[in-house]
């Protein structure tokens, strides 16, 4: 008896590339099996976003991004039907990027995604929650379902990532700065994502279903930090408001806005200086009693996959 194909769709969008080298790590194992058909595809905005961005190009996208209004792509044409999709995205000021939301809000997606398992990856400086909270919510409103979720972060501290992602972003100098690491994930992390791959190989050649639910627990898939989490609830409400300001003076790439993004932007860093390092100073003493409820929390935003490690070595 013939063996069924299991139809993938991978496909993402990366303006430096360091998503797209995620996403060739998962599809290796998957890569030339008989039983596994792989179609890739890149998302691409119709208007380019320029990288390294200019200052003020990079702070005017921050209204439009939390508030989901992103511009067109070009078509890509998913004509196939799916049996799992897996779409890699990042986070930008802590929602989906403008290229990501488009594509989820497109006739296209609504039709490839509905009622397909997805696996997200996410790429990102360290903080992805609220923005997965409202790609759950888009995959949501076209039906389809989220099976697994894949986090790959900067591992270096918030306080460095801080100065080194701005200024890779912004000039796009990738090297080591001040004695601080180099921003982006590390290659190792990035080759040992393949370990995914292999698990979702595994599931599809035992004949399992990608329907079934998670295929990646026990692969240290998504892990939470608290501490990021409460800051990133503080900055979504803070990009709310002001983006909603922005959005209501004049529209993305209008001058009138950028004396207010001025403003916004020195009331930020002047936030992030003073209030976010003495909120964690007491949230990291007032957590001490309330480890139980902190860990369940962390718990609840790493589901699906978990950041469980009980499969690793059969992975690696
Ligand atoms: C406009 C912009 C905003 C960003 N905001 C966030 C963010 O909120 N959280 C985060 O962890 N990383 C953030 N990043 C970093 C990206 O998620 C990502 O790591 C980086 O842009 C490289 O991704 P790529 O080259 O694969 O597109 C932001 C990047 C850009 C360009």
């Amino acid at each position: 008896m013939l063996k069924k194909i299991t139809n993938i769709l991978i496909i993402g969008y990366s303006q430096t590339g360091q998503l797209q080298l995620i996403l060739d790590s998962i599809e290796r194992p998957l890569k030339n099996q008989q039983t596994i058909k792989i179609t890739r595809k890149f998302i691409e905005p119709k208007q380019e976003y320029s990288f390294p961005w200019p200052f003020f190009d990079f702070l005017d996208v921050f209204p439009e991004c939390v508030h989901l209004d992103a511009p067109k792509n070009k078509k890509l044409n998913l004509t196939d039907s799916y049996d799992l999709v897996i779409l890699g995205y990042q986070p930008w000021f802590l929602s989906p990027s403008l290229p990501t939301t488009a594509f989820l809000k497109s006739k296209e997606a609504k039709e490839a995604l509905k009622g397909v398992p997805i696996i997200t990856v996410i790429g990102c400086r360290n903080m992805w929650v609220q923005s997965q909270l409202k790609v759950i919510q888009m995959l949501g409103d076209i039906g389809a379902k989220l099976i697994d979720n894949i986090v790959l972060t900067d591992s270096a501290s918030s306080l460095a990532t801080f100065i080194t992602t701005p200024r890779w972003l912004l000039t796009g100098k990738k090297d080591s700065f001040l004695r601080l690491p180099k921003p982006g994930i590390l290659d190792k992390d990035i080759k040992s994502s393949e370990r995914f791959g292999r698990a979702i190989l595994k599931t599809i050649t035992r004949g399992g279903n990608c329907n079934n639910g998670p295929m990646l627990t026990g692969l240290k898939a998504a892990k939470v930090n608290v501490a990021l989490l409460k800051s990133e609830i503080i900055g979504s409400r803070s990009f709310f408001i002001w983006g909603k300001l922005l959005r209501f003076i004049a529209p993305r790439g209008s001058w009138k806005r950028k004396p207010v993004l001025l403003i916004y932007i020195i009331f930020l860093i002047t936030m992030i200086i003073t209030v976010v390092p003495i909120n964690l100073f007491i949230r990291s003493i007032t957590n001490l009693f309330f480890k139980n409820k902190i860990k369940e929390m962390e718990r609840q935003f790493e589901l699906p996959s978990g950041s469980e490690d009980s499969r690793m070595q059969e992975f690696l």
